[in-house]
């Protein structure tokens, strides 16, 4: 594997010759062995600014099409350059990334980008799959994780968050320093990598006029630009409140380095908003809130997060929020964002991935999926298919970078909304067409500006709508060397390739469409496959061609002016999903069949092309003029040309073959929870006898501090022993607690359990509720009740901190017992309390381990000795109050050179009252509630997985005692298959 060392890359969104040098480092980025990098260049230096229109790189205009991606929620870096080449792929140009400090800074003073939390890697590897990066490190980021990214420590710092307030501005300023070193070296500016832009804070919508919000502001601008970062700064604003726009804050002296940026979660089933040049304009408008800056969505739904218990999407899971922001969702809302001028859109989230650990914030369960284009198992959905149609009409379409609203038009049916815009530089014309209705319309006319003037288009029949559909007309643009004068058809793609000019033209299938271009001399029209119809008016110097959408229609135009040909691809949906464009040195290459085209390169006659294939798939190859033969992922394929000029493999690729799973057996099991019997020594663990907190919960009269942040437990489950003596007669006691959602307690006194609370399963419109706070009581057996010696042990799930949307320290809020109170006597308690180490695990970071036993004695990890547990097999039916252990192992031996994406199931009758964490190879890769839901399958990232060898799998089963208690069956689950993917290194 070659060390990426001094090298850079000509490899970004079209136009752009991006050149840069990775800056040196230690770790090897993960890289298929058989793609080579493009064109090495030496370091230059590059400019990033803007205009009212759009980004300008290097001076060219760039459009953003962006997807999110977070690194911490992809455990596995050799995964994150399969995630990156496949948004490439799809035509994003590039990824916005939250930077989760929690996720580095176990403590105080102490910042870890080691590993899978090896930011410099993440950056590096963008860099290399051609991807621009919008980093955002916070401090604050919200994002849905434990604390909306503040560190556990953070929790009992008396500094009031997300002011400016100095003692917090000092740990934010400790952060900054130490994630913006990191960040530096990346940026676009200094030749070191990809980051175009850097968000300052996020969503920050309170202390808007008082002075503490742009005192607070102006220091993180400052505190930036100090630490070196040079790119264009920004902040994305909580929707559309027309926040923290150029000039509401200082920023030091410097002018024009700074953007508005907001957020937008529309409803799919609203119509969707115009935030831009049709709306309603001025500070809550969107973009129009600051007009000499770009329109830019620093984030735009591309789904949704679920809750505990799945209320979110009716107990359908993630797969509800996909089938509602499906890829109409996408065409509508998105296209007309791009209506509206919005030149920067990042669409939240486009590979959601896994809240692993204890990284979920109370409002989601361990998937984060989010519906996203790209599922958490790293499967290409059909959402891609409009967001490569779209991202490469943005890179081939150059006009579009700059468009002015222009003059209003309607079409012939007045259910399509017409929006009109043009570039004043090129005369392009872009008519922006939406059916807001659930019918087909058919038959439809436009008028449309061209620069043969204006004509009713299409000449020939009427453009068709689908429900809810959404498309781009196009008029006065270039295809290669050609004008168009208007094209019914969205242009997806153009190039010059080889010995002619390529196009590619796509809508729904069936749709009728039409192009109508100009040639000077009588043109020859060959329909290569397919069927279409051409005609051409010698007086007006006009070229016709009708066709109907369905797989791949193609039309060879020779134009008899002794000039290239040029050759239309109409594609359907479908037909479009299998069509990648890659850049060589020698030119690009447009690539039909496969699932995925990761990356081409041409030397001489031939080309080297790198992909996967999730069945047998053609392969035809258009390529730069000199070469004559292809290889696939290494091997040389048997190609002949084609009457399209293209290379086209004689045989289909082939799909990959079938993987074996293993059935998970041979379970060892052991039972836990030493804790609860009177007997166990807790001499060593903290007294809790603090009397003050920094927490927003009040401490309660008469209560010493329980609060578990408070003794630096601040992730998983947390014991307490109370010991009191003295009088008799207590008859129950009453346990209050603070947890995020579906948070429980269990207790014993003197070893008998007295029962557990579990807090409720959200309703809908619970599901953002973040802290939860419940009393339990519990009756004391009249055995227990006499005087003398007595120990409460109670085993606390805190689940997550709350997030600070509100900027009001709610992180803060308590977790773990408030208050002990007892009826019928009052003893006095001395309490100890023991939890999850965050500094114990170096290698899987603070989130990954909690306070449990076998957690604090290594029974997750695989190398801890089982042989004298108890073998059992599942499922299992056992009723107990606590925790009991199942571990096994098992080897995954997929298929050479095969990506097999892989899931743990388990399920159960769905009434039993229990819970599991999963620890692979003791990574803690989520919790499975059996009965709530709606979570049944968890992923287990490859590299954390080890293929041809041992894996360790651990549960650790809590039970309430209510009820039997599992593992029902456990199962590993085949999630994604494919023929290619990339090197594995373990984790
Ligand atoms: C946004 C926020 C993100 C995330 C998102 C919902 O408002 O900026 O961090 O919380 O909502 O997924």
């Amino acid at each position: 594997m070659p060390e990426i060392d001094r090298r850079s890359f000509t490899a970004l969104a079209a136009g752009t010759a991006a050149s840069f040098v990775l800056p040196a480092r230690r770790s090897t980025l993960i890289q298929p062995e058989n793609v080579v990098a493009p064109a090495v260049t030496p370091a230059a230096s590059h400019t990033v600014s803007f205009d009212k229109y759009s980004l300008l790189v290097d001076g060219r205009r760039t459009a953003l099409w962006s997807g999110e991606v977070h690194p911490f929620r992809l455990p596995s870096p050799s995964l994150w350059t399969d995630v990156l080449q496949k948004l490439r792929a799809n035509g994003y140009n590039a990824i916005s990334i939250y930077v989760n400090w929690s996720y580095h800074s176990p403590a105080a003073g102490v910042y870890d980008f080691t590993g899978v939390r090896d930011l410099g890697q993440f950056l590096a590897a963008a860099a290399q799959a051609g991807l621009f990066v919008t980093v955002r490190p916070g401090p604050y980021i919200n994002a849905e994780v434990d604390a909306g990214g503040f560190p556990g420590w953070m929790t009992t710092s008396s500094g009031t968050a997300r002011t400016n307030n100095s003692t917090y501005l000092a740990h934010a300023d400790e952060w900054l320093t130490a994630v913006n070193a990191v960040i530096a070296p990346y940026q676009y500016t200094n030749g070191g990598g990809t980051v175009l832009l850097y968000q300052l804070e996020n969503e920050y919508s309170a202390h808007l006029s008082d002075g503490v919000g742009s005192a607070y502001m102006a220091h993180l601008y400052a505190k930036v630009r100090a630490d070196g970062i040079t790119v264009p700064l920004f902040h994305n604003d909580k929707g559309r409140n027309g926040d923290w726009v150029p000039g509401s804050f200082s920023t030091n002296g410097e002018s024009g380095r700074y953007l508005y940026a907001f957020d937008g979660y529309p409803s799919p089933s609203s119509t969707p908003p115009d935030w831009g040049y049709f709306g309603s304009g001025g500070k809550t408008g969107g973009s129009t809130a600051s007009p000499n800056t770009p329109g830019f969505e620093a984030e735009f739904g591309g789904g949704w997060f679920d809750c505990w218990g799945g209320a979110e999407f009716s107990g359908q899971g993630y797969a509800g929020a996909r089938a509602s922001r499906d890829a109409v969702y996408e065409r509508r809302f998105y296209l007309t964002n791009l209506a509206n001028g919005i030149k920067l859109q990042n669409v939240y989230m486009t590979f959601g991935g896994t809240s692993w650990g204890w990284l979920p914030a109370p409002v989601v369960y361990t998937s984060y999926d989010y519906g996203a284009a790209l599922d958490e198992a790293r499967n290409q959905t059909s959402k891609l298919v409009p967001m490569k149609q779209i991202g490469l009409m943005l890179e081939s379409i150059p006009d579009l970078g700059k468009l002015d609203k222009a003059a209003s038009a309607s079409a012939s049916n007045s259910s399509v909304k017409v929006y009109h815009l043009s570039n004043p530089d090129t005369g392009a014309h872009f008519y922006f067409l939406r059916n807001d209705s659930s019918s087909t319309i058919s038959s439809v006319t436009l008028p449309v500006n061209t620069s043969g003037g204006a004509l009713t288009v299409p000449a020939s029949g009427g453009m068709r709508f689908p429900g809810k559909d959404m498309k781009v007309l196009a008029a006065g643009i270039k295809l290669g060397r050609r004008s168009v004068l208007y094209s019914t058809a969205q242009p997806m793609y153009q190039a010059t390739i080889g010995d002619q000019d390529v196009a590619v033209l796509t809508g729904r299938s069936g749709d009728p469409v039409e192009i109508m271009l100009t040639a000077s001399a009588t043109p020859t029209v060959t329909v290569l496959s397919g069927s279409a119809t051409s005609s051409f008016s010698a007086s007006s110097h006009r070229l016709r061609v009708n066709t109907t959408l369905s797989g791949i229609v193609r039309v060879l135009i020779n134009f008899g002016d002794g000039a290239a040909p040029l050759l239309l691809l109409f594609a359907d949906d479908a037909a479009s999903a299998t069509l990648w464009r890659q850049p060589t040195a020698a030119g690009p290459v447009l690539v039909r069949g496969p699932a995925l085209l990761r990356a081409a390169q041409s030397s001489g006659s031939a080309v080297q092309l790198t992909g996967d294939t999730t069945a047998a798939s053609d392969l035809e190859v258009w390529a730069p003029a000199a070469v004559t033969s292809a290889t696939w992922n290494g091997a040389l394929v048997a190609t002949s040309v084609t009457s399209s000029g293209s290379l086209l493999a004689s045989s289909k690729l082939a799909g990959p073959p079938s993987v074996p799973l293993p059935a998970l057996t041979g379970w060892r099991f052991a039972t836990e929870n030493p804790e609860s019997a009177s007997g166990f020594d807790d001499s060593g663990w903290r007294a809790a006898n603090k009397t003050s907190s920094a927490s927003i919960t009040p401490v309660p009269p008469g209560q010493p501090v329980l609060f578990a942040d408070d003794y630096g437990f601040h992730y998983g489950d947390v014991w307490y022993r109370g010991h009191y003596s003295g009088p008799s007669g207590a008859t129950s006691v009453s346990l209050s607690y603070s947890s995020g959602t579906q948070g429980m307690l269990m207790a014993w006194l003197d070893g008998t359990p007295l029962g557990t609370h579990r807090q409720p399963v959200p309703t809908s419109s619970q599901a953002n509720t973040q802290t939860w706070t419940a009393t339990a009581t519990f009756p004391i057996p009249s055995g227990l009740r006499g005087s003398g010696a007595h120990v409460l042990s109670v085993l606390v799930r805190p689940m997550a901190h709350s997030e600070d949307g509100g900027a009001n320290d709610a992180h803060k809020s308590a977790r773990g017992l408030t208050a002990v109170t007892f009826a019928g006597a009052t003893p006095s308690v001395g309490w100890r309390i023991q939890g999850g180490s965050v500094t114990a695990d170096s290698v899987r970071g603070p989130l990954n381990t909690g306070g449990l036993y076998g957690e604090r004695n290594g029974w997750h990890l695989p190398t801890f000795a089982d042989s004298a547990w108890q073998s059992v097999s599942l499922p299992r039916s056992d009723t107990f109050q606590g925790v009991r252990w199942y571990r096994t192992s098992f080897t995954f031996a997929p298929p050479q050179g095969v990506d097999a994406s892989v899931g743990l199931s388990l399920s159960d009758t769905s009434s039993r009252s229990y819970r599991a964490q999963i620890f692979l190879n003791g990574w803690n890769l989520g919790q499975y509630i059996n009965n709530v839901g709606p979570q049944h399958t968890f992923v287990l990232p490859n590299g954390i997985l080890r293929a041809n060898a041992t894996n360790v799998l651990a549960l650790a089963v809590l039970a309430d005692g209510t009820t039997p208690a599992g593992p029902g069956t456990v199962a590993l689950t085949l999630l994604g298959n494919a023929a290619g993917g990339v090197p594995i290194s373990n984790v």
